[in-house]
């Protein structure tokens, strides 16, 4: 069935963000933050995407870094340890995920859709799973790129569109096509490239995550 539910969202119209359903995706994440399992606030430092991410940062030696739905910043933690002379800021809907933000990591609580930064505040910004529950991701888009300094850098890392179906997902979570996100991108940023990933190095990707790299 996993061919019928790809069909099935990607001929299906995006919701509309409207005030009850961002209600109902953070009242979720609220809940969410105690399944520790799924939710988890660490994240083991060799897995790829943790590295994909300090290799990125470490390019520009950001003095602002936003991990944007920063969940519990198992991310956040280790960017925050390979650069201690940045600010990093974690934002993130759900205050429950939040709580668990480690010091010094900033916390903030907002939406992807409208940041609560000034624009060109950051370095370097990145979006971990995040941006699939945006909704508006057009709009998303916009926003993580306009607080991005220029010559700053995005990285998302999310889900591929080619295996929406091979999760349970809520019925307002998207997955990108590769193309569509680059071009998303290419409308804010001066450079886009986006390779697939897997967890560690040397597994071959399965095509399931991609890492979208933009620089402003
Ligand atoms: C799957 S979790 C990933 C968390 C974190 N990036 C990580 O990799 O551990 C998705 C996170 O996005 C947050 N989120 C969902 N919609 C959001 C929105 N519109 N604005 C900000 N955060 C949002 C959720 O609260 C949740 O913490």
């Amino acid at each position: 069935v996993r061919w019928l539910r790809r069909w099935f969202s990607a001929s299906a119209p995006a919701p509309a963000l409207t005030p009850a359903l961002r209600r109902r995706i953070r009242l979720s994440f609220e809940h969410a933050a105690a399944d520790e399992q799924h939710f988890p606030s660490s994240i083991d430092p060799r897995i790829f995407h943790v590295r994909l991410i300090l290799d990125q940062l470490a390019a520009i030696n950001p003095a602002a870094v936003l991990d944007a739905g920063c969940g519990k910043g198992r991310f956040a933690r280790l960017v925050q340890q390979q650069f201690p002379q940045s600010r990093v800021v974690g934002m993130d809907i759900a205050e429950a995920m939040l709580r668990h933000v480690p010091h010094p990591v900033l916390r903030c609580s907002g939406s992807l859709t409208s940041l609560p930064f000034a624009s060109s505040c950051f370095d370097a910004v990145y979006a971990t799973e995040s941006l699939e529950h945006a909704v508006d991701i057009e709009g998303a888009v916009a926003e993580l790129c306009r607080v991005l300094k220029s010559g700053g850098r995005i990285i998302v890392i999310d889900k591929n569109a080619e295996h929406f179906g091979r999760l349970q997902t809520p019925e307002w979570e998207r997955w990108f096509g590769r193309k569509e996100l680059e071009d998303m991108l290419a409308k804010h940023c001066r450079r886009v490239e986006s390779r697939f990933i897997s967890y560690w190095e040397d597994v071959e990707p399965d095509g399931m995550f991609l890492a979208w790299l933009g620089e402003k």
